[in-house]
């Protein structure tokens, strides 16, 4: 199928299942290059078997996920991460018992040939994780282990960054600096799939938004308009 050159990537009807239990039904969404997408939703919604989906993780029942062009519907993950994805799990999947620097080497383990050289770069984005790196990861703020786990996504190169919930249980001061990160790196040119619950702060910095419940798109738009949906203001501005 045709696909306009400003798309880094295109999921077209998605369905995923775990067993009898249908997470996602019919899915259709594109993060164009240079863009900051956010998945809007409530607990269950599908925003984290979205993710999942596209790095390769689940097996979709049906459908078809396309990177800067490339079908990769079948693809495993290292092979994603290698072509240009990554994803910063929930729940910030960093390895509390492996210091800061054991964590970012896992990011790039699929080429450590070019480690330094990343770890130099992530280090000046990230002073706090230079001075930390001998550190446990367990030992640094819930704040400073986001950063982590964004920093170790950037360890592999990628084009795009998906971030399934990079604010929760993190203090509102904490979550606007992680918002300005992610702001920042999208300013540098990656391209960025995000998901939150804090609906306000990731419209406003992101450029369009799909709205999902139960497992379907029902909504989707430019993320001013989004905001300014009198129905989901409703549902999840509490307005
Ligand atoms: N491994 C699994 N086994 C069975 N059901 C699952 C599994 N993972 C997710 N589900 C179900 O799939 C649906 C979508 O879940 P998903 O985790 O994608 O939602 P979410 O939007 O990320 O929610 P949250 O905001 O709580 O993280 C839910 O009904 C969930 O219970
Ligand atoms: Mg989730």
């Amino acid at each position: 199928m045709e696909q306009k050159d400003d798309i880094i990537l295109q999921v077209r009807d998605l369905s995923v299942s775990y067993g009898h239990i249908k997470a996602l039904r019919e899915v259709n969404l594109e993060v164009r290059k240079g863009e900051i997408v956010v998945l809007v939703g409530s607990n269950g919604a599908g925003k984290t078997s979205i993710m999942e989906t596209i790095l390769g993780v689940n097996t979709p029942d049906a459908g078809q996920v396309t990177f800067e062009g490339r079908d990769i519907t079948k693809n495993p993950v290292d092979k994603n991460v290698r072509g240009g994805m990554t994803l910063v799990p929930e729940g910030r999947g960093v390895f509390a018992t492996m210091s800061v620097l054991d964590n970012l080497l896992l990011g790039a383990h699929h080429e450590l040939k070019t480690a330094g050289k990343k770890l130099n770069f992530v280090f000046e984005s990230f002073p706090v994780l230079g001075v930390r790196k001998n550190q446990l990861a367990g030992t640094l703020s819930g704040g400073e282990r986001q950063m982590l786990a964004i920093a170790r996504a950037l360890m592999s190169t990628p084009r795009m960054i998906m971030v399934d919930e990079p604010s929760i249980g993190l203090a509102p001061i904490v979550v606007n600096s992680i918002f300005d990160i992610l702001v920042n790196l999208n300013k540098e040119g990656y391209s960025i799939l995000l998901s939150e619950q804090n609906v306000y702060k990731a419209l406003k910095c992101a450029h369009r938004g799909y709205v999902l419940e139960t497992g379907r798109v029902i909504k989707e738009g430019r993320a001013e308009d989004l905001l300014n949906d009198p129905a989901i203001r409703e549902a999840y501005l509490g307005a």
